[in-house]
């Protein structure tokens, strides 16, 4: 395979065979295709899309470009979540404890913050102690004992994506459904999981903010992932405004407490009980829809989702005081409000500027090497279609010094439209597939 031939292929809009596929992704993991190759080829396939069966020939050679973790040997089915990114969502923290206080097995493997999107694992680490750099056998291990592991990609696991996920990110070709694919089914499998629920978001926070770019990449990732064995439910779910109010590593894990004990943002509460009974559904613990539905929120009710947080918090070694007594936690410099300069009705936020805007006071990283401040973020007070008045509270900014406030404050002011007429609220969930 000569490279520029491969590369010139796809410019051209042609179709590769599996093979070439194999081949040049292969010799990429092993450093003999160029970084700079690789992005001519991420960027030809961004303009010329893929087949298809390029896309299961993609996924394939990126699952077996490192190790796989093998949970054959773990006879219930094993079920996770994952989302296609957006502000405020820490769906995932309490999804996998309550899924699993009703019976599920969860190896779930996440990521870090990516731009103006958080991370799981950046939440995860936000709790002093708690290991997420779980090895192999460790991870197995919980899966094994207690059907519940979070952790994140390991060096040895979907080495292709690590490689081209971080060129990706510096070259503008995130925004690729193939890609998307490829990335997300690859380290998805390899968790060993037999069924998936993927949180498709759509609009101003998500990846892909226009509706039928979320509408194909849901219907791709259900059908490339069942072409792999896997059983597959993709909800298109809404991100034009973030997910409950805290955008924010540990300002999120103090919501999702909140949520596990029955409380928290009512659109939290209900995105994450939707998600998660798709999950039990498929597991088989509950046939009908709205009874899995039933079962969780009694669940929470009975404080049992809570404690599975709590176990799952202490076996992977983090400190469970801190859970129990969140107001101990380390607090921002600075906490102050940002307040509406006008009466009327939210209209829109710019989900996307609020995740940058938390991203600059520390909650995210510009560079790889930044380090991650835990107490950082912003409270979003109010939803659209809520009704506000001149001087009354829109947010809640947690920074770490006064300049980054005042810049804070004025870009979060910026990204909420405030209207004189009313404004309907947004659905939370558009099409399930
Ligand atoms: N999340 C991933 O893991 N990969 C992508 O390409 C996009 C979102």
């Amino acid at each position: 395979m000569i490279p520029t031939d491969f590369i010139e292929k796809k410019k051209m809009g042609n179709e590769h065979t599996a093979d070439e596929i194999k081949d040049f992704i292969g010799a990429y993991v092993k450093g003999d295709v160029p970084d700079y190759q690789m992005a001519a080829w991420l960027m030809a396939v961004n303009f010329q899309g893929m087949t298809d069966r390029e896309t299961i020939a993609l996924v394939d050679v990126m699952l077996h470009s490192g190790e796989t973790i093998d949970l054959s040997h773990v006879e219930a089915f094993k079920v996770d979540k994952h989302s296609t990114g957006g502000v405020g969502d820490k769906v995932s923290l309490i999804l996998a404890p309550l899924a699993n206080a009703v019976g599920c097995v969860v190896p779930m493997i996440s990521g870090r913050s990516l731009g103006h999107s958080g991370g799981t694992l950046d939440k995860l680490e936000s709790i002093p102690n708690f290991n997420v750099m779980l090895p192999k056998k460790e991870f197995i291990r919980l899966v094994e004992e207690y059907g519940l592991a979070m952790g994140g990609q390991t060096k040895e696991l979907v080495p292709a994506d690590r490689k081209m996920y971080a060129l990706r990110d510096v070259t503008s070709t995130v925004k690729s459904i193939p890609l998307i694919c490829g990335s997300i089914l690859s380290k998805k499998i390899a968790e060993g999981i037999d069924g998936l629920v993927l949180d498709v978001k759509t609009g101003n926070g998500a990846f892909l903010s226009e509706y039928n770019q979320s509408q194909r990449l849901a219907k791709q990732l259900k059908n490339v992932g069942q072409q792999f064995g896997l059983k597959v439910k993709a909800v298109i779910t809404d991100m034009n405004q973030p997910l409950g109010k805290a955008v924010g590593n540990w300002l999120e894990v103090v919501e999702s407490i909140d949520v596990l004990k029955g409380g928290g943002p009512a659109d939290l509460m209900e995105v994450t009980l939707h998600l998660t009974a798709w999950m039990v559904v498929m597991s088989g613990i509950e046939k009908n829809f709205d009874k899995a539905l039933r079962l969780l929120e009694n669940t929470i009710r009975s404080g049992k989702a809570f404690e599975k947080f709590l176990m799952m918090v202490e076996k992977q070694g983090g400190d469970i005081n801190m859970i129990q007594h969140p107001e101990k936690y380390k607090q921002a410099a600075v906490i102050k409000p940002a307040l509406s300069g006008q009466s009327g009705y939210v209209k829109e936020i710019d989900s996307y500027t609020i995740g940058m805007t938390a991203l600059s006071l520390g909650s995210g990283r510009k560079n790889l090497q930044d380090v991650i401040k835990p107490e950082v973020g912003i409270m979003i007070e109010k939803k659209i279609g809520e009704h506000v008045e001149k001087g009354e509270l829109l947010a809640v900014i947690h920074a770490p010094d006064t300049n980054s406030f005042e810049q804070a404050r004025k870009q979060v002011l910026d990204a909420i439209v405030i209207s004189d007429t009313r404004v309907s609220p947004l659905p939370l969930f558009y099409e399930t597939f």
